[in-house]
């Protein structure tokens, strides 16, 4: 497959990872405590996103923010520019976490959502370990899901989800990988790991919130269409039949949407 990364890299994708930043912000950065850390390295920052929210929620941090893209750097770069009050507090480094080792140590390392990704996730936290000051800590958030529910149950969309899933294993990552992250991270070597669930779970009680969140489900599942359709994991027709029945989510008058993201904090 030539383009091995499931979301691409288009303008249309880097927006929509900004946007995502913000919409889950509240489930993700509760869990996670920077007081006393200085300088953070933050792995896979995509088009800067999370970087944006770790500036504005934890003003004495300096970030290094690294990406194995450099499409995605530049537009993080860019993206940074429409914030000057948090000049000079990030650098942004295309490359992988072990570029750094024997050259840099960190206080603490933030990832998230970003092990999906890739092959071998044990490797990466293990060179993690090796970028961490002598009780640092790593915190991750990462994909489970299978966790994820919904109603009413749609086949299109079933069928949709399916095939994002499959694909995501074939292009070397795992759509599952939040909920290995407790052994992953104890093998990589780091003690008093605690592995979390973030409940994102709306219905008919909240409404606005349920809708909402099946839009930003919508514009996920549309990130990988792309690569379904060229990759012969779903053809036009069945693409076609999610979009189009997609919108009875918004008709139901009992409808519940529910998502259970892991998150992991290990120490060195
Ligand atoms: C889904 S995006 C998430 C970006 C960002 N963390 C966020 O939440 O908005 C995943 C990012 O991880 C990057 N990535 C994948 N494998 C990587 C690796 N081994 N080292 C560094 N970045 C990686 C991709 O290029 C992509 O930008």
């Amino acid at each position: 497959m030539e383009n091995k990364y499931l979301h691409g890299y288009t303008d249309h994708e880097q927006q929509r990872l900004l946007q995502q930043a913000q919409i889950l912000s509240n489930y993700i950065y509760p869990a996670f405590d920077f007081e006393g850390m200085t300088h953070v390295l933050e792995l896979g920052c995509g088009s800067g996103g999370q970087t944006l929210e770790l500036l504005k929620r934890y003003p004495h941090i300096r970030i290094t923010a690294l990406d194995i893209s450099a499409e995605q750097i530049s537009k993080a770069k860019k993206n940074l520019e429409n914030y000057p009050e948090y000049a000079g507090r990030v650098g942004f480094v295309v490359g992988e976490a072990m570029d750094f080792i024997g050259k840099h140590q960190f206080d603490g390392i933030f990832i998230c959502w970003v092990l999906e990704h890739t092959p071998n996730p044990l490797w990466i936290l293990q060179n993690c370990r090796e970028l961490l000051v002598q009780g640092g800590k790593l915190y991750i958030t990462e994909v489970y899901n299978r966790s994820f529910d919904y109603s009413p149950r749609i086949t299109s969309f079933d069928n949709y989800f399916e095939a994002y899933n499959q694909l995501q294993y074939q292009l070397g990552g795992n759509p599952n990988v939040g909920i290995h992250l407790g052994n992953l991270l104890r093998e990589a070597g780091f003690s008093a790991v605690q592995l979390k669930p973030s409940v994102n779970l709306h219905d008919a009680n909240d409404l606005e919130v349920c809708h909402f969140m099946f839009n930003y489900w919508y514009d996920l599942m549309l990130s990988a269409e792309h690569q379904l359709r060229e990759n012969n994991f779903l053809s036009t027709e069945e693409v076609a039949a999610f979009k189009a029945e997609y919108a009875a989510l918004y008709e139901a008058q009992r409808p519940f949407f529910y998502y259970c993201a892991m998150q992991a904090i290990a120490v060195k």
